[in-house]
């Protein structure tokens, strides 16, 4: 019984030194008090229901070890003047950002594909002096130099903290055969080569300040859902290219991280108007043969999926703006993040699980199937 409560007090010790410690750390007092109430509860858990004292101990050292790296995972570096480039604030996540990093104190520029439109209005409007609004369609050098030339210009000399590359269209989801030519190009150009290109012209900026380059790319960036081979094929593509600079530009002391959305209600699907182009689209750019084979009504049904994914989802974006703001501004970005409910099991499944089963349980998931094409019915 002594030997117990020796080591009760022990851990005891241990817990208010480590306490002591942490309230050492430059935090807000909330902050504080939340480390401080999370280790007497490891302390008092791994106490109470731990096999024995030894092993109560090491969990209850382990704990905090774990417990230590998450929060120093949690820690912000200070606004200061912090400049950050997002684009893509027409709408969406890209809108939202702004809004919050401006709010947080932030000197935000937005690129705009339309630098007249609602998006851009309403960021003028409801937003500080300190946020700029600047024409940038990213699929035009042109625009994204003259972006570049105004951001300099008002920076005088000071480095941009941070890039992020948001702006991204969904193209077409439909079969991989339907899909016109301009359609891949399209996703590539705006989700990869427009990304890129931002990238090259900002990166001397975001090296002067040692600052962070942010990918948006999306979770079908990394799990190969049906339908979406022109999207997930530009997004994957942009997946690896934040992974190859990241280890590049550690050199810069740049930090690069990738935000692999998934299932968020924004404008990303379009609107009925784009449907019927989408629909043109799709049907002026088919062979006889794949038309024959696939039949009208199949490849015309493809279009439901987009209106079903501008149904579903989540509308409240803040995991993906929280995880934004942690890799513009923690002192440890982390090189990954996976907001939303389906992002981070689906990625692990679709790495962790033979491709038999992982298309068997995707099929059954993805209740979408569009039907069946004319030419496998007559043979049924
Ligand atoms: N929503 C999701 O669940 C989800 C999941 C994974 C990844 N993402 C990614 O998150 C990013 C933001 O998408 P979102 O969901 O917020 O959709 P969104 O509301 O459509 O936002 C995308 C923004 O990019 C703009 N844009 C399109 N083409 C552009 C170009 N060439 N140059 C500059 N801007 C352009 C759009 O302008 P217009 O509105 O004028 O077209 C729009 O404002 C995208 O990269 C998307 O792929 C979204």
């Amino acid at each position: 019984m002594s030997t117990f409560s020796g080591m009760m007090w022990l851990c005891l010790a241990v817990t208010a030194a480590l306490g002591i410690v942490l309230c050492k750390l430059k935090k807000s007092p909330g902050q504080v008090g939340s480390k401080v109430a999370c280790l007497v509860g490891l302390w008092g858990g791994a106490y109470l229901f731990s096999p024995s004292l030894f092993w109560g101990l090491m969990l209850f050292l382990l704990s905090c070890l774990l417990m230590c790296t998450y929060f120093s995972s949690q820690e912000f570096l200070p606004v200061d003047q912090k400049a950050v480039l997002i684009t893509g604030g027409d709408s969406g996540f890209g809108h939202a950002l702004s809004k919050y990093l401006d709010q947080l104190g932030f000197t935000v520029f937005v690129g705009v594909l339309h630098e007249k439109g609602p998006g851009a209005e309403e960021l003028r409007r409801t937003c500080s002096e300190r946020l700029s609004v600047l024409q940038m369609d990213i699929t035009d050098s042109q625009q994204i130099k003259d972006a570049h030339s105004k951001v300099v210009e008002k920076l005088q000399n000071r480095g941009l903290w941070a890039l992020v590359n948001n702006a991204g269209i969904i193209g077409l989801p439909a079969d991989g055969e339907l899909v016109p030519m301009t359609n891949y190009k399209q996703c590539m150009a705006v989700n990869f080569f427009g990304a890129v290109e931002v990238t090259k012209t900002f990166l001397p900026l975001l090296r002067k300040s040692k600052g962070r380059l942010v990918n948006i790319s999306s979770m079908a960036g990394g799990v190969p859902f049906e339908k979406m081979a022109a999207y997930s094929s530009s997004k994957a593509a942009l997946t690896m290219f934040s992974a190859i600079l990241r280890q590049e530009l550690s050199q810069w002391e740049v930090k690069v991280s990738v935000i692999q959305p998934g299932g968020f209600r924004t404008n990303i699907s379009g609107t009925p108007e784009t449907w019927s182009k989408l629909e043109r689209d799709i049907l002026d750019n088919l062979t006889p043969e794949v038309l024959e084979d696939y039949g009208q009504d199949y490849i015309l049904g493809q279009l439901d999926f987009l209106k079903i994914i501008s149904r579903s989802g989540s509308p409240d974006v803040s995991p993906v703006l929280r995880d934004i703001r942690h890799a513009v501004s923690a002192k440890r970005p982390c090189a990954l993040y996976s907001p939303g409910p389906m992002a981070f099991p689906m990625l692990c499944f679709v790495s962790f699980s033979p491709t038999g089963i992982f298309d068997y349980f995707n099929k059954k998931m993805c209740h979408f199937t569009g039907g069946v094409p004319k030419a496998l019915t007559k043979q049924a």
